[in-house]
């Protein structure tokens, strides 16, 4: 298979497990948000102000079906990609899906206080349980589940380096 695919709730790890693993692998390392706020030219806050989720999802779709086209990276996909058949698809098709998983209350502790992500606006807990229940089994597609709570990145790398 061509390429990683990092999926998973927001704040289970999937850019710094990503970073390591790609460093590991010798493969480049590439974020699916990154990109959209590329091909965008502003921030994802400002996609979802102008745009809405909906217009965030579209740019999401490209970039995604973009990404799986190439070869030997390690993709960090946003968490709500997986929510998109076409992106779930595409994602099979394009490579080695791996899910990353985090317990709620580790989930809360990292992502508090990061304003760049529109969805958990408002009362965190609130949104983030939300979100749990509406996304439940929604990356059980995966080929292979991890949970990232104990792990240091590097250790995440190498259990999915050697499962690869
Ligand atoms: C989203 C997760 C974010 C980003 C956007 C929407 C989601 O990415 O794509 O804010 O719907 O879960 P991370 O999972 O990298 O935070």
């Amino acid at each position: 298979m061509n390429n990683i695919v990092l999926v998973g709730f927001m704040g289970t790890g999937k850019s710094t497990v990503g970073r390591a693993l790609a460093e590991r692998l010798g493969w480049s390392f590439v974020d699916s948000d990154a990109r959209i706020v590329e091909k965008a030219g502003v921030d994802i806050p400002s996609i979802f102000a102008a745009s809405g989720e909906s217009g965030f999802r579209e740019l999401e779709r490209e970039v995604i079906g973009e990404l799986m086209a190439g070869c030997r990276q390690v993709v960090a996909t946003g968490g709500g990609a997986v929510l998109s058949e076409r992106n779930r698809e595409a994602m099979l098709g394009g490579g080695f899906v791996v899910a990353l998983l985090a317990e709620r209350d580790v989930i809360i502790e990292r992502v508090r206080g990061d304003a760049n992500r529109p969805l958990l606006a408002g009362d965190l807990e609130a949104r983030v349980d939300k979100l749990l229940a509406e996304r439940a089994g929604a990356y059980d597609f995966a080929h292979l589940s991890i949970d990232t709570g104990g792990m240091t990145p590097e250790e995440a790398a190498r259990v999915i380096a050697e499962a690869y």
